[in-house]
């Protein structure tokens, strides 16, 4: 039986980077969304033993080092499973985007998996194993809008936002995540980094609750999410270190918001970039805009929860 999985992306609304780790990591606070762009991930399970990586694109390793590889070797061992496993992964999403693709890939792997062998993980020990294989997989195991703190592994489902429309501009430029936090440590370590976070924290505390104990004249406008996050001056700390180094990336956030987005930002360490509008016309407008200027646009919404899960099996 093949199992067909949509692989959804995410960006991230606000991003803030703590302390370096003594295991390497480092803190990070952040808010997850997930989005309508995707790749598409088909699992199998046949005789033999092994696995194997199918995918097209030459920038996805076929080998051991592959995501979706690592989570199936552990998932094979804690569901006491033998097969040779099969993992066609066709690639839409940008590699080393900053949209977490891979991560998503692999966790679209694990519920493929489990739907071929007709077996199923307790929710703990799959977020256990998504968190050991990377810090941007559990957040696929929530959908949504998704707070993540820890090194980002570990994530609590917040009240969804709406649907927004978003448009996603996928620059032909690789950000290295090891290295943009290594960028961040040698230029911007900041002695109160504890303080940095409780303030992002704040504006995340503001901006989710605004909706509802805002003034009484500004409360349930449609607009409203848009607006009080801009309004909390939420922003991705890896822009600090990302935009230097590729200035085509910071143009890309000019060309979003001269194209109309309430809201732009870099997407994780980059090197996507995305912008949120206020209807799905002034986004296909803007992604029309933008591509006449040369920029890859394309036009999205953001996927609440409920949705993300609706889509994922097909
Ligand atoms: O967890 P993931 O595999 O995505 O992390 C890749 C690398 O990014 C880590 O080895 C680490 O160097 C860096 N990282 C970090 N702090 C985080 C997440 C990742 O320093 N919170």
């Amino acid at each position: 039986m093949t199992v067909t999985i949509r692989s959804f992306a995410k960006i991230n609304l606000g991003l803030r980077i703590g302390a370096a780790r003594e295991d390497g990591f480092h803190e990070l606070l952040t808010v997850y969304q997930t989005i309508g762009l995707r790749d598409v991930v088909q699992v199998s399970v046949g005789r033999g033993n092994g696995i194997e990586i199918q995918c097209t694109d030459s920038r996805v390793p076929k080998d051991q080092s592959n995501t979706c590889c690592r989570i199936v070797e552990k998932a094979m061992a804690a569901l006491r499973a033998k097969g040779r496993v099969v993992i066609d992964i066709e690639k839409r999403l940008p590699v080393q985007g900053g949209l977490g693709g891979a991560s998503s890939n692999a966790v679209a792997a694990l519920l493929g998996l489990e739907r071929a062998l007709k077996k199923t993980l307790p929710a703990e020990e799959r977020l256990r194993i998504a968190a050991e294989v990377g810090s941007d997989l559990p957040l696929f195991l929530v959908g949504g809008t998704v707070l993540g703190v820890g090194r980002g592994e570990q994530v609590y489902p917040l009240e969804d936002l709406p649907g927004l429309a978003c448009v996603v501009v996928t620059p032909e430029v690789g950000v290295s995540t090891p290295k943009a936090f290594a960028e961040w440590d040698r230029k911007l370590t900041l002695p109160a980094a504890s303080d940095r976070m409780n303030e992002l924290g704040r504006g995340f505390s503001a901006w989710l609750s605004q909706m509802y104990s805002g003034a009484p004249f500004r409360r349930g406008r449609r607009e409203n999410p848009l607006l009080e996050l801009v309004r909390a001056g939420i922003k991705n700390d890896f822009e600090e270190v990302v935009f230097p180094e590729y200035p085509e990336l910071s143009e890309g956030k000019s060309a979003l918001e001269r194209a109309g987005a309430k809201y732009a930002s870099l997407s994780g360490s980059g090197s996507t970039l995305y912008g949120l509008f206020t209807s799905k016309e002034a986004a296909r407008g803007a992604e029309a805009r933008l591509r006449k200027q040369g920029w890859a646009a394309q036009a999205t919404v953001t996927l609440p929860r409920r949705g993300y899960w609706k889509r994922i099996f097909r």
